[in-house]
C-alpha cells in the first residue's frame, strides 16, 4: 500500500463522509466537515490516502453497515450537490485521483489536543492506516505544543482502545452512559506529557517500527 498523510482539503468531505458513515452510522450525527475545515480554526483533520491509477475505479460502493442505507445514500447526495454548488464541477462522474483510506481529527484547546475521530475505510483495517494516522496526529500535536492529548472512546471498541494503548494513552475515567443510542459507556484516555523524554523515546521507537514507510509530509 503507497499510503500518504495529508491535511484534509474541502474535496476530500465526499469520501470523508462515506468512511464516517461506515465507521460511525446513523444516530451518531455526521460531522460537518465543511464547517470544521472552513470556520473552526481550532480544528485541524489529516487524511490518509493512495494514490489511484487512471483506470482504477475511483471510490469503492458503500457496502452494507449496520445503518439506514437509505438516509445515509440520501445524506451523501445531499452532501454532493451542496459540494457541487458551492464549489462547481463535482465527485459525481469526475474520479478523484486519491483514494481516502481514513482520516482523523484534533481540536486544539491551550496545552490540550483533543483526538475527535479518527477512522479508516472497513476494507483497509488491520494494515496500519489507523496508526499512521494517530502517529501523524501525535506529531501534529507536538508540533502545535500540545502537552497533553484527550479523547473518548466506546468502552466496546477494542480495536480502538488497543490502538490507543499501544501509544502510551492511559484510561483515566469513564463518562458512564456517553452514548445516547445505546447508552455505552466512554472511556477517557489520555496521553500526558507528549514532549516529555519518556513519551517521545517511546514515540519515537514505534514510529520506527510501523511496517509503513511514508514520506513526512506534515
Ligand atoms: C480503530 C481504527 C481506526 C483502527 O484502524 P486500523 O487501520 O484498523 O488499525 P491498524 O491496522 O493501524 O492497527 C494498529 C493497532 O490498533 C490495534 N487494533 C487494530 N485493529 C484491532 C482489532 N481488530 N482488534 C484488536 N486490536 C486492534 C492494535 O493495537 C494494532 O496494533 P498491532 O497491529 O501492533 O496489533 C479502525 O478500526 C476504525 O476505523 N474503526 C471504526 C472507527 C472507530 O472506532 N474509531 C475510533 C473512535 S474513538
Amino acid at each position: 500500500m503507497n499510503l500518504s498523510i495529508r491535511p484534509m482539503d474541502l474535496e476530500d468531505i465526499p469520501q470523508a463522509s462515506e468512511i464516517e458513515l461506515e465507521a460511525f452510522p446513523p444516530p451518531w450525527p455526521a460531522t460537518n466537515f465543511m464547517r470544521e475545515l472552513a470556520i473552526n480554526s481550532l480544528t485541524f483533520y489529516l487524511v490518509a490516502y493512495e494514490e489511484l491509477c487512471d483506470d482504477e475505479k475511483p471510490v469503492p460502493e458503500l457496502r452494507d453497515t449496520n445503518c439506514d442505507t437509505r438516509s445515509s445514500e440520501s445524506r451523501l447526495t445531499a452532501l454532493r450537490s451542496l459540494f457541487r454548488r458551492l464549489f462547481g464541477g463535482g465527485t459525481d462522474g469526475v474520479a478523484p485521483r486519491q483514494l481516502l483510506l481514513g482520516f482523523a481529527g484534533l481540536w486544539f484547546m491551550a496545552d490540550e489536543a483533543h483526538l475527535a475521530n479518527i477512522a479508516v475505510r472497513e476494507a483497509y483495517r488491520q494494515r496500519g492506516v489507523g496508526e499512521q494516522l494517530l502517529i501523524s496526529a501525535i506529531k501534529l500535536a507536538m508540533e502545535h505544543n500540545a502537552s497533553i492529548i484527550t479523547l473518548e472512546v466506546r468502552a466496546s471498541n477494542r480495536a480502538a482502545r488497543a490502538l490507543y494503548k499501544k501509544y502510551g494513552f492511559a484510561e483515566v475515567g469513564t463518562r458512564p452512559a456517553y452514548y445516547t443510542d445505546n447508552k455505552e459507556d466512554a472511556v477517557l484516555m489520555t496521553a500526558d506529557g507528549i514532549t516529555s523524554a519518556s513519551f517521545t523515546d517511546n514515540f519515537l521507537m514505534l514510529c520506527q517500527a510501523h511496517p509503513s514507510k511514508l514520506g513526512d509530509d506534515l
